[in-house]
């Protein structure tokens, strides 16, 4: 048998899936994605080139097979503007790299206004994916199997593509081929795991992978969850560990807002007075240094994303829902200029410390963060090449978060590009 790993996100989405499964795809013979639609934005930088996913697997700039699977929800305009935008940077698509499952559901242009209409709350997206899966559910969606018998330019394009893709996988999988899973979401946002109702609609944690994908439990290898050094947040919802207020962040403009209003001395200045004034713990501060230096700002919708410090609570139960055998940490280049760092070990809720992660939502509102205080850094880390070329602190900071989770890291990403990650431990990899 071949061997086949889920990568799924940790925290709250947005923690680098795109980039983990972009190095990692080398590797592979297939990558295939199990849930969500175009909620999802993931980047991957090549060299000088960007380019950003939200339906199409990350693996396909290696050319690999890519599989959009069953659980998936498929807003067509959407994955035929991907595509072509592939087509006119170079790639050539059809069904030997990119096979779309006739089961998967289509997001209709009444779902989407119905998420427009009804989403604020929650904060979605407004892609349409939740009232997508809601009629999914309820059992009066459309499938892709339906859609691409349509007469309209989408669903001529996609005809090509659509398979029964939990044959292709499962073939791939007995065959001995290596197949990279790759999440989105986060295990937070996960239906029935995450903070509800602020969530997504589907299950972004690994059990969904095998509804997700047509295969079983018997058939991965392993599972590996992807956490930022520190965790965001965009919608609404509770955040332990949130540095300043929601709407404090909901107020700000986006980096190239505030990039064209002021000068680049003027950036540059109120750049050093962030710096300064998180030094000082001035928490909004902090988190706002850790949004500008991490370039928090969302890939879907632009918005500024909730910052806040590694919440290993959270982390512990996401590594216990999700199985994981190892941990990926992303960004660690991001806490360069704090002076100190805090890691939250346990909630306090009610006067009691505890170590557990509260599904009332209640409860969760009440929890406040129990830090332990670890020294930051200032080096520039995105040249670094070897774990042991890390400065002592952030390498401290690192084997904490390891001690505390009793999960080893695989994988150190330490910039935003393919060449600058560094692999801790091969053992858990293809
Ligand atoms: P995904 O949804 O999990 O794939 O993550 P996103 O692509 O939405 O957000 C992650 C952002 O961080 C992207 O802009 C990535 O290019 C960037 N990124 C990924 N890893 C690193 C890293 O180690 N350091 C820095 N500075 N940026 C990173
Ligand atoms: P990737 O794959 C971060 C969040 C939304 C909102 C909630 C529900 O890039 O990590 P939805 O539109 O799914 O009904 O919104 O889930 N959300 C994400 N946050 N990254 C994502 O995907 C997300 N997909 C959904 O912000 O709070
Ligand atoms: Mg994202």
């Amino acid at each position: 048998m071949g061997k086949t790993i889920i990568i799924v996100g940790g925290q709250w989405g947005d923690e680098g899936k795109g980039a983990i499964i972009d190095f990692l795809a080398e590797k592979a013979d297939v990558v295939a994605r199990f849930a969500g639609g175009n909620n999802a934005g993931h980047t991957v930088c090549v060299g000088n080139e960007v380019y950003k996913f939200h339906l199409i697997p990350s693996g396909i700039i290696h050319k690999k097979l890519n599989i959009i699977g069953n659980g998936t929800v498929i807003d067509p305009e959407v994955l035929v503007s991907e595509i072509e935008g592939l087509e006119k940077r170079g790639f050539t698509i059809d069904s030997s790299n990119l096979v779309l499952s006739s089961s998967a559901h289509i997001i209709t242009a009444d779902q989407i206004s119905e998420d427009q209409a009804t989403g604020a709350r929650i904060g979605t997206t407004g892609r349409g994916i939740g009232p997508c899966y809601k009629d999914k559910i309820a059992r009066r969606g459309k499938r892709v199997a339906d859609f691409i018998k349509e007469n309209n330019k989408e669903a001529k394009k996609l005809r090509p593509l659509v398979k029964e893709t939990y044959l292709i996988i499962n073939e791939a999988i007995d065959s001995g081929k290596k197949v990279l899973i790759e999440g989105a979401q986060g295990a937070l946002l996960d239906i029935d795991h995450g903070t509800y109702p602020f969530v997504t609609s589907s299950n972004p944690t690994t059990g969904g992978a095998c509804t997700g994908l047509g295969i079983g439990p018997t058939k991965i290898s392993n599972s590996i969850g992807i956490f930022k050094a520190y965790i965001t947040r965009v919608g609404g919802g509770p955040f332990t560990t949130e540095l300043g207020t929601e709407q404090q962040t909901k107020s700000e403009e986006s980096l190239s807002e505030l990039k064209s209003k002021l000068s680049k001395d003027g950036f540059e200045h109120l750049y050093r007075k962030i710096i300064h004034q998180a030094n000082q713990s001035d928490e909004y501060s902090e988190g706002r240094l850790l949004r500008i230096q991490g370039g928090e700002y969302g890939t879907t919708t632009g918005r500024p994303r909730r910052t806040g410090w590694f919440d290993a609570v959270a982390a512990k139960y996401s590594i216990m829902i999700n199985g994981l055998s190892s941990i990926v940490i992303t960004k660690l280049d991001v806490l360069s200029n704090l002076r100190k760092l805090k890691i939250c070990t346990h909630y306090e809720i009610d006067g009691k410390k505890t170590g557990r992660f509260p599904l009332n939502l209640e409860e969760l509102k009440k929890a406040k963060p129990v830090y332990i205080e670890m020294d930051g850094w200032d080096e520039d880390l995105t040249k670094i090449t070897e774990f042991k070329k890390l400065p002592e602190k952030a390498r401290k900071y690192l084997e904490k978060i390891e001690e505390i989770l009793k999960t080893k890291i695989s994988i150190l990403k330490i910039g935003p590009k393919r060449n600058q990650t560094i692999v801790v431990d091969n053992k858990f990899l293809f």
